[in-house]
């Protein structure tokens, strides 16, 4: 049975949130930067320090089994998290940048001048500028696809921009600043249709949706660990096996190799083959006991707590003279992006921080959005499953207090 949904419970279980911030008790509301971090993946790794630590893969001796054991565990993890067929599709890479690099470059020597990219407006810059790359070095053509007032894909914008010279559909399934969650299956169906190959970005979705990867028939589903309550320094790609067989390895060294002589080298099988060199090892460790920790719920009873105290916050703000809210479309993430007319977003998140409250506020490393609205940054609050009631009520009474001295 999933355990409930005890916030008191559940925050008792992240140190970080007991501390004060400038005198007074931390609000922690940029999740969707960085999550903090339970017990359960703080003691995974230390343990593992303390107890059982070599190289993987290499030793013979009890503590590099021990090790590999571990590792290779944290794959299968990751594996039954977005129910991929098998662990030779999940691939560890030292985050969600990574993971989009290893695919652009990957298929960098197969791009022709001409072939086309399909990106969303909304994209991170993670999944922006490795097909920028295609662009400079390579000819490729990027087609960008819009979202409308509400946040939401322009699905037809989409079916416009496929045709057969599409090599990739590279889109976010949830976005860091709107929180609109996209079509991911239809979206691989389209793409599908014309022959073209689909990565979603899951870096924010992969904390706050059921994500299945055989269920959305995508080829690639870049993961980031950080943002789901496990450490930095490691994400991990889903790569359909037929795709990962066309792809050619973005780094070189060991592990990654079957055979190396003077004039030849042949490749190791997926997923070593593209993990050249001793991978984060205890942020791989760390990252299957976010899994394990976040698996204990049911992620509709998560989904459902975090939509409750985003609802919370948005009937917060919109009353607020002269505030907008970047982002309403149905069924969106808890992410509340927002702008005060008069106010500059930094000035804003620093006089919150003054009260203990952290949100963030810049361009979100998605400039091609913030064109797109109109602004050159936004203030974003973004929840996690610990967040309470009475976060989001200390956030909307210093918001207002920030308003006062601001304007
Ligand atoms: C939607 C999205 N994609 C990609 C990334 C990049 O992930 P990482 O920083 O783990 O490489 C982020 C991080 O902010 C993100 O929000």
């Amino acid at each position: 049975m999933s355990r409930p949904i005890d916030v008191d419970a559940i925050r008792a279980e992240f140190p970080i949130l007991s501390r004060q911030v400038n005198g007074k008790p931390l609000v922690y509301l940029d999740n969707a930067a960085s999550a903090q971090k339970p017990n359960a993946v703080i003691d995974a790794m230390s343990d593992q320090s303390r107890t059982a630590y070599a190289n993987v893969h290499r030793g013979i001796h009890t503590l590099a089994n021990e090790t590999t054991e571990a590792y290779e565990g944290a794959r299968e993890k990751i594996r039954a998290f977005i129910n991929a067929g098998s662990v030779n599709e999940v691939i560890f890479t030292k985050g969600g940048t990574e993971a989009i690099n290893l695919v652009a470059n990957g298929i960098a020597g197969e791009i022709q001048p001409g072939d086309e990219i399909v990106l969303s407006i909304m994209e991170h810059h993670s999944n922006i500028v490795p097909w920028h790359f295609l662009r400079e070095r390579h000819g490729a053509v990027l087609k960008w696809v819009d979202v409308d007032e509400i946040g939401a894909l322009d699905m037809a914008g989409l079916e416009a921009a496929l045709s057969e010279k599409t090599r990739m559909v590279a889109v976010t399934h949830m976005s860091n600043v709107l929180g609109t969650v996209t079509d991911a299956a239809e979206i691989t169906r389209m793409a599908h249709a014309v022959g073209a190959e689909v990565l979603l970005d899951g870096c924010q979705a992969g904390v706050h949706l059921d994500v299945d990867v055989q269920a959305l028939d995508c080829d690639y589903y870049a993961l980031t660990g950080h943002k789901i309550y496990g450490p930095s320094g490691i994400g991990a790609l889903y790569g359909k096996a037929s795709a990962l067989a066309g792809l050619r390895p973005f780094q070189g060294g060991g592990e990654m190799i079957e055979i190396v002589e003077r004039e030849r080298v042949t490749y190791n099988e997926a997923p070593h083959k593209f993990e050249a060199g001793t991978p984060p090892i205890l942020q791989a460790i760390g990252f299957g006991a976010a899994i394990d920790w976040i698996s204990q719920f049911d992620k509709s009873a998560v989904r459902a707590h975090e939509d409750k105290i985003y609802q919370r916050a948005y009937e917060g703000v919109r009353g607020i003279n002269g505030l907008r809210v970047h982002g309403v479309a149905e069924g969106k993430g808890a992410v509340l992006s927002f702008s005060l007319d008069g106010v500059h977003p930094h000035d804003l998140a620093q006089i919150l921080d003054r009260y203990g409250v952290a949100v963030r506020a810049g361009h979100h490393c998605a400039q091609p959005l913030m064109d797109h609205l109109g602004v050159s940054a936004t203030a974003r609050a973004s929840f996690a499953v610990y967040n309470s009631e009475a976060d989001v009520d200390a956030f909307i009474e210093a918001l207002h207090k920030a308003r006062g001295m601001l304007i």
